[in-house]
């Protein structure tokens, strides 16, 4: 068992510091928000994780997690400290790194004895040298491990203990050894390598992930104009195990906290050491044009959506989480009002977080029927369950005109033929079964 003590309690903190007390670490988590911290204490976390929540209130109760605004408490005692701080992006795309410097300058100002500081967070290369020369430079001697986080939104607790990897850098063999000492309650596979390589491992991870998605999606296009069919296709190409079937579901283009932000990053980073990415800047246009490409479609069929009646189905960029960030639901939500649409939109969770991005004027509902009630059309772009198991028959029956722009490829293409619906969907041929009236609006 080591003391540990955490800084920052967002998604990754949180998820780590409950996680580390489940395998029987002490852990002390600070945040400079009071409001959350009171919450945390209680066992009322601040976003939707499945699991997350019984995991806190269990590790509250014995004792082995706590939340604290006060640094002094926190670091007292503490053998490792862990660093989980945002890194969100700055308007060029690098990464805005103040609440890392922020954590190194409280380890310096607080931290009583020499350190080993674990950095969870994702860094640009080198981030992890220059927070050892913060708190070097106040006189205590610390140590630095370079550990990236490489969890799913919606799945970060099953991420967490059946992970595929630990990555473990670092240039000092026994902060090494000690983390790797922590971790090992995991049982997950670890490798060790110096740190700027761990730094790069995290980006090129996300960066390789979000191009498998862009590469399909581009596929898809070419499918949707050739008759062939995606699925078919990236199940084919999936099966070799060079390839992999996973993250080659063509869609609605990757969004969230992660993708978008560490793509821009390391386009950044490139251009520090004057390489030109331009395989990421493609794989970055690729999605942004994936994400408004149903809404285009939409105009050429309708010609204008003014005072059109538009269902929006799911907000958050996938499902499982209430997490908004980047959503696709955004761009389009804000493209169906420029173009003089009435929107309405439904989640499951999500609706708080989407009122505070998406145009005020989109009338936000968690009935699905509510949304679908004489449409003129509806948008599908988060595959909940919710939304993948509706019948195709609620379509048919409560929309004006029940034409269906699918973002994730929720139904098959045979169950649709079944129905009195117009069907468009990502990579594969439209079906076109309106009854005759109904095809012109
Ligand atoms: C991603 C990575 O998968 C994690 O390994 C990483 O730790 C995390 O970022 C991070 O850096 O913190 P996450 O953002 O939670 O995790 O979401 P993913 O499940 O990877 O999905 C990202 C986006 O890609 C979603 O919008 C999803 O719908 C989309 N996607 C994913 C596809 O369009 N097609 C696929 O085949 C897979």
């Amino acid at each position: 068992m080591r003391k540990i003590s955490l800084i920052g309690t967002g998604y990754v903190g949180l998820v780590t510091g409950a996680c580390l007390a489940e395998i029987g670490h002490q852990v002390r988590c600070l945040d400079i928000d009071e409001q959350k911290i009171y919450n945390l204490s209680k066992g009322t976390i601040p976003f939707y994780e499945p699991g997350l929540e019984d995991l806190v209130k269990e590790n509250l109760e014995n004792e082995r997690l706590l939340f604290t605004t006060n640094p002094s408490f926190a670091f007292h005692e503490a053998d490792v400290i862990y660093i989980a701080v945002g890194t969100p992006a700055n308007e060029d795309g690098s990464s805005n790194l103040e609440y890392i410097f922020q954590a190194a300058n409280n380890i310096a100002t607080y931290a009583t004895g020499n350190v080993i500081v674990v950095t969870k967070s994702t860094v640009p290369v080198g981030t992890n040298e220059r927070i050892r020369e913060i708190i070097t430079m106040s006189g205590l001697k610390a140590e630095v491990v370079s550990n990236p986080e490489f969890l799913r939104e919606g799945q970060a607790i099953n991420d967490t203990f059946r992970g595929d990897r630990i990555v473990i850098g670092s240039d000092n063999q026994r902060a090494a050894a000690i983390v790797e000492e922590i971790n090992k309650p995991f049982h997950v596979k670890v490798i060790h390598t110096d740190l700027r390589s761990a730094e790069m491992i995290k980006y090129a991870s996300n960066a390789f992930l979000a191009t498998k998605i862009s590469f399909i999606n581009e596929i898809s296009t070419i499918c949707e104009k050739l008759g062939a069919n995606i699925e078919d296709v990236a199940y084919g190409m999936g099966l070799d195990s060079r390839i992999g079937t996973q993250f080659l579901k063509a869609g609605i283009g990757y969004g969230g906290s992660c993708f978008p932000k560490d793509t821009k990053s390391l386009v950044q980073i490139a251009g520090n050491v004057k390489h030109k990415f331009d395989l990421l800047e493609a794989v970055i246009n690729v999605n942004n044009k994936q994400q408004v490409k149903l809404v285009e479609q939409a105009l050429g069929r309708f010609e204008n959506l003014q005072g059109l009646n538009v269902a929006l189905l799911g907000l958050s960029f996938k499902p499982n989480t209430d997490d908004v960030r980047e959503s696709a639901s955004i761009v389009l939500a804000n493209r169906l009002i420029g173009e003089g649409a009435n929107v309405a939109a439904y989640d499951p969770v999500a609706i708080e977080k989407a009122k505070s991005v998406l145009p005020r004027e989109v009338h936000f509902t968690k009935e699905i029927a509510e949304v679908l009630h004489l449409a003129d059309m509806a948008i599908i772009v988060t595959d909940w369950d919710e939304i993948k198991r509706l019948p195709l028959s609620i379509y048919e029956n409560m929309m004006r005109t029940p034409v269906i722009y699918d973002g994730r490829n929720c139904y098959s293409i045979e169950a649709v033929k079944q129905h009195r619906i117009e069907y468009h969907s990502i990579g594969r041929r439209t079906v076109m079964n309106l009854p005759k009236k109904a095809m012109v609006h």
